[in-house]
C-alpha cells in the first residue's frame, strides 16, 4: 500500500476521544455478528481507526471468544487505550499496514470518510482500495461492518460529497470551512450516500449487502443545507459478507 493518505493534526483529532456507538448501535452489531454466525466460534476482529479503544473493549467484554486488532495512527488516541491480552494495537494508518489474513470481521466506524488524498477522484479510489483490501483480509464468510454518516444530495446524490470535500480539503478555503464548523479544514473529509458505499462494496466482491438506518441528524442550518444541495444526513450501519467460496 502507499502512504498518500492525508491525516488530521493531533489538535483536529481531539474531538474523536469519545464513543459514537451507543447501546442500541452496539446491540445491532452484536445481533448481526450472531446472524452471520461469527460469534459461534473464536473470531478475530480488526477495528480500523479504533481511536481510544472503547468500542473494542466492549466487544472483548461481551465476547470472550473474540480477539481484536485496533489500527490507529493518532498517538494521543492510542495512548488512551486500556491494555487487554486479547487486544493488539497497531499504531499505523490502514494504508501502511502489513495486511493480515483470515479475519472474521473488519470494522470501519466513521473512518472511511477520513481516507482522503489529493483530488476528489483519487480520494474515492483510496476509499475503494480500502474496501477491496478489507475484502482480501477477510476469511470466506467474514463480514465488513461500516458505521457512517450518510450525505444524500437533493438533486444529484453525490453533489454534497464533492462540495464538502472541495470545501474542507482546500487550504485556501480552510478559514471559511472552519467557520462552518469543519474540524477537518485544510485536510479534507469525504462523506457519501449509503448507496455510493454499497456500490463500492459490490465492486470489491461483497455479497448480501445490508443497510440499517439508525437515525437522521441535522447539524447544518437550512441555509447551509441549501448551499450544499443536501437532502438528508443520516447515520447507518452497512454490513456485507464475503462469499463462502
Ligand atoms: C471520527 S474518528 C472515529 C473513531 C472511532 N472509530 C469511533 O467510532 O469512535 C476517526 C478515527 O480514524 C482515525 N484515522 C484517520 N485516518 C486513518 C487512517 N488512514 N487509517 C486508520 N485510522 C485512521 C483517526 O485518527 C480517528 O481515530
Amino acid at each position: 500500500m502507499n502512504d498518500t493518505v492525508k491525516l488530521l493534526s493531533t489538535e483536529q483529532t481531539q474531538a474523536f476521544d469519545t464513543e459514537y456507538v451507543d447501546d442500541e448501535m452496539f446491540e445491532l452489531v452484536a445481533k448481526q455478528l450472531q446472524h452471520y454466525h461469527i460469534t459461534q466460534q473464536d473470531f478475530q476482529l480488526m477495528d480500523v481507526g479504533g481511536g481510544n479503544g472503547k468500542y473494542v473493549d466492549r466487544i472483548l467484554s461481551r465476547f470472550p471468544q473474540a480477539s481484536v486488532t485496533l489500527v490507529e495512527p493518532e498517538p494521543s488516541l492510542v495512548a488512551k487505550n486500556t491494555p487487554n491480552t486479547r487486544k493488539h494495537i497497531i499504531p499505523s494508518t490502514f494504508q501502511n499496514l502489513d495486511l493480515p489474513s483470515q479475519l472474521q470481521v473488519v470494522q470501519f466506524n466513521w473512518v472511511l470518510h477520513h481516507f482522503v488524498t489529493d483530488g476528489y477522484a483519487n480520494t474515492c479510489q483510496l476509499q475503494q482500495k480500502a474496501i477491496e483490501e478489507a475484502y482480501q483480509i477477510l476469511a470466506p464468510g467474514g463480514v465488513i461492518l461500516i458505521y457512517e454518516n450518510f450525505y444524500e444530495g437533493a438533486w444529484l446524490k453525490s453533489l454534497p460529497s464533492w462540495m464538502i470535500y472541495q470545501l474542507t480539503a482546500s487550504q485556501r478555503f480552510a478559514p471559511f470551512a472552519e467557520r462552518l464548523g469543519a474540524n477537518t479544514a485544510g485536510v479534507g473529509v469525504c462523506f457519501h450516500s449509503a448507496s455510493y458505499w454499497q456500490t463500492l462494496l459490490q465492486r470489491a466482491g461483497f455479497l448480501t449487502i445490508q443497510e440499517t438506518h439508525c437515525y437522521d441528524f441535522g447539524t447544518l442550518s437550512p441555509l447551509k443545507k441549501l448551499g450544499l444541495m443536501l437532502k438528508k444526513q443520516s447515520v447507518g450501519l452497512l454490513i456485507a459478507q464475503k462469499p463462502h467460496c
